[in-house]
């Protein structure tokens, strides 16, 4: 028998209404019927375009807004419903976010020094053979960066990258046991997009960290997670190893993720016309993906398919 995973989502549905101006509400069915596990160490990919629920999704796990129905539980316990105050702070502290714009989720005022020292102290982190000093040294050295150079800085004196890596540390100093990392690297020059995503996969395999890693880039997601789930308009499509499912896609949405791009070369050789056609294309593949609305069905090993 295979160990208890770290987090589970069991048929998780959330509908966004909408009020407009004038006409009547609108209805985002923003996640259906959402289920996956994540074993202790281990990360998947949430892959899709924008508007197929990836966000929403992380934001469920992240415990920011309350399900309309299904399970989400980490260790076996309900997020939303720990019982104590400590039980609810201990579900936060290991469950940490990462967003796509680095500078954001920092305070402009405040130094790297202030970013760090609050979480390891509010959440104990200092071990009683440690320091303070010590601790905010490791962690640093945990993102790859000196702390020497880095502790005094203020947020505006960083590069995107190394704001990247203050917000992992941060989240390693509160203590995280799984990151929710929302497009980490889309922000960032295509230069050092590889960097952090290396950084991450240190992260889970000499830290044991677990990651849910949100990316539009289906072509990169096996460099770090075992698994792909393959997102379109709120739904699961397919779900499977992500060498896999690189490698082999079968849902026609996901061969369309896959062969937009290394078009993205080939629409600017290509003429006009097939740059047309290729646009065709999709939208229908995307129309016959929002219509089905069929179970998500194991189609082999450790895989699984709306068809
Ligand atoms: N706070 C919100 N209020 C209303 N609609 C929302 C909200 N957040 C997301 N949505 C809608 O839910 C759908 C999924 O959005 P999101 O989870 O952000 O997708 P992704 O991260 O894949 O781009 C989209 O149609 C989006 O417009
Ligand atoms: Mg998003």
């Amino acid at each position: 028998m295979s160990a208890p995973a770290f987090l589970t989502l069991d048929q998780v549905h959330k509908t966004y209404t909408l009020k407009t101006m004038f006409g009547p509400t609108k209805q985002v069915k923003a996640l259906q019927d959402i289920s996956f596990s994540l074993q202790k160490g281990q990360a998947l990919a949430l892959v899709g375009e924008s508007g197929s629920g990836k966000s929403t999704c992380g934001r469920a796990v992240a415990g920011m807004f309350q399900i309309d129905s299904g399970k989400i539980c980490v260790e076996g316990k309900p997020i939303a419903t720990a019982h104590t105050s400590k039980e609810k702070r201990e579900t936060a502290r290991k469950v940490q976010m990462v967003f796509q714009d680095p500078f954001a989720s920092l305070n402009p005022t405040h130094t790297v020094r202030h970013h760090l020292e609050r979480p390891l102290k509010l959440h104990k982190r200092v071990p009683a053979d440690s320091t303070l000093e010590d601790e905010l040294h490791r962690t640093l050295t945990d993102v790859e960066l000196d702390p020497a150079a880095t502790l005094e800085k203020y947020p505006h004196e960083l590069s995107g990258g190394q704001r990247q890596r203050i917000n992992l540390a941060r989240a390693l100093a509160v203590g995280a046991e799984l990151i929710i990392a929302d497009e980490p690297t889309s922000m960032l020059d295509v230069s050092i997009r590889r960097s952090i995503l290396n950084l991450m996969k240190r992260l889970k395999d000499e830290r044991g960290i677990t990651f849910l890693y949100i990316t539009h880039d289906l072509a990169t997601a096996h460099y770090l997670t075992e698994n792909t789930a393959v997102m379109f308009g709120g739904r699961i499509v397919e779900y499977g190893p992500s060498d896999q499912i690189v490698r082999d896609p079968q849902h026609a949405y996901s061969k369309l993720l896959l062969s937009s791009v290394p078009s993205a070369k080939t629409k600017i050789d290509a003429n006009f016309e097939h740059a047309k056609d290729f646009s065709n294309f999709a939208d229908e593949v995307r129309k016959a993906t929002a219509a089905s609305t069929a179970p998500l069905a194991s189609i082999g090993e450790g895989r699984m398919m709306r068809s």
